[in-house]
């Protein structure tokens, strides 16, 4: 596309995102795009917008020559493919924001892309506002990104923000998320980790060259962190976050997971609040650099799609460099964590399960242990969030294959063992 051509947009989902698109774009006249048509699923609702531009016919926008860029904000992951699929091989660009999607047909939107040559840019579906996949896409060289840690989901830091901080219960902190759209139509998308991993598997893709559907990844949500380990933290002077992290270790394969985890205050991550985002990336040379934005809500999202909108002017497409051009990274679920567990009662915990223990504390309510265990002890099972048993990751988890020997000498060493 050329920089004076114009724009013809169609638009799917007129939900938080897609209203704030419509808005943003009122307010951007400079960038020649304009909204013709929005397909919507209910006709019923009253919409802030005249109803002449509604439509609940997906063929409307598909099948219309003029619309040369489809915009897909939907909630539906499989509707948003099919639109998504239909698009790209009616010669459309395609922006989306959906996540789930995404990652979850991560192989057949490449293969896409390969065979029609058009773009399909998703900034919007990773930490919203913050321009991470581009970031990444563009800046960083395969063999220098040493580690990523972020915090990418909005709703869940939101959640662990009021109740840590303004003793909210937990219900109300997810009503107040709800009620702000930050949160999935279906809250346990948020709480329960999925919608991170999702947003992770993408992210590895565009840092290491990773193509790994979400199921393969090891996550949990905020789900079980209870009052008692928000406790704990204040007492060790550490936050708990949400955190999604991955790390190249000594043999070049990737870890990688979504777990709560145990953040030092004076770190860049503890300073995330509420509905923001934040990435820290450690890279060869330039050694830490944090990216902070907010990564939910209206605005914030629709700035992302805005910005993809404006990057197809110039025919930008993701190349997948770190992918095609670059041998690309495994993701390994061989390497030990450390990791803090409290639960209710011994019995629910098998001490074979860890390679040692360092630490271990018993109130008459609630126990807990820090200890280190091999990564597939957490893959090959739920143990650790069953029966109120909480985990939580130490504040520098992973522990290398080719490390863990002398640690565990030292450390039985410590304990007088040997
Ligand atoms: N539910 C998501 C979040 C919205 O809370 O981060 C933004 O992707």
């Amino acid at each position: 596309m050329d920089a004076h051509k114009q724009l013809t947009i169609g638009l799917f989902g007129f939900g938080v995102v897609g209203e704030g698109l419509y808005k943003v774009l009122q307010q951007t006249p400079s960038l020649k795009a304009s909204i013709k048509k929005v397909c919507i699923k209910h006709s019923g609702k009253i919409r802030n917008a005249p109803a002449s531009l509604f439509t609940t016919e997906k063929e409307d926008l598909l099948f219309d020559e003029n619309i040369n860029v489809i915009v897909e904000v939907i909630d539906d992951a499989n509707a948003a493919f099919e639109i998504v699929s239909i698009a790209l091989r009616n010669g459309k660009a395609v922006v989306s924001a959906s996540k789930k999607m995404i990652a979850e047909h991560l192989p057949e939107i490449l293969q896409m892309q390969q065979e029609t040559g058009l773009p399909f840019l998703y900034e919007a579906s990773a930490c919203a506002s913050i321009p991470v996949i581009r970031n990444l896409e563009e800046y960083y060289d395969n063999d220098l990104l040493h580690a990523i840690k972020a915090i990418v989901n909005g709703s869940t830091n939101f959640i662990l923000t009021k109740m840590f901080e303004e003793k909210l219960d937990f219900q109300s902190a997810l009503l107040l998320a709800q009620q702000s759209g930050f949160a999935e139509s279906n809250p346990k998308l948020d709480v329960e980790g999925y919608d991170a991993v999702n947003k992770w598997a993408i992210l590895l893709n565009h840092a290491y060259g990773i193509v790994e559907h979400p199921d393969n990844i090891l996550f949990t949500g905020i789900q079980h962190i209870q009052l008692s380990d928000a406790a704990v933290a204040k007492e060790k002077n550490y936050d708990i976050k949400l955190i999604a992290q991955a790390k190249k270790l000594k043999n070049g394969q990737v870890a990688a997971f979504v777990l709560p985890q145990f953040v030092k205050l004076n770190e860049p991550l503890a300073f995330v609040k509420n509905e923001y985002n934040g990435v820290v990336i450690e890279s060869g040379f330039a050694d830490k650099q944090f990216f902070y934005g907010k990564g939910a809500g209206s605005f914030p999202t629709a700035s992302a799609v805005l910005s993809d909108i404006a990057a197809l002017r110039y025919d930008y497409r993701y190349e997948y460099k770190k992918l095609y051009h670059h041998h690309p990274h495994e993701l390994t679920h061989d390497y030990y964590l450390k990791v803090y567990l409290s639960f209710d009662d011994w019995k629910y915990i098998r001490r074979e399960k860890f390679e040692w223990i360092e630490e271990w504390h018993a109130d008459a309510d609630r126990k807990y242990l820090i200890g280190v265990l091999h990564v597939n002890q957490l893959t090959g099972g739920n143990w650790w969030r069953e029966n109120g048993s909480s985990l939580i990751l130490s504040i520098d988890p992973i522990i290398d294959n080719l490390d863990i020997i002398n640690l565990k000498k030292r450390s039985l060493e410590l304990a007088g063992i040997v």
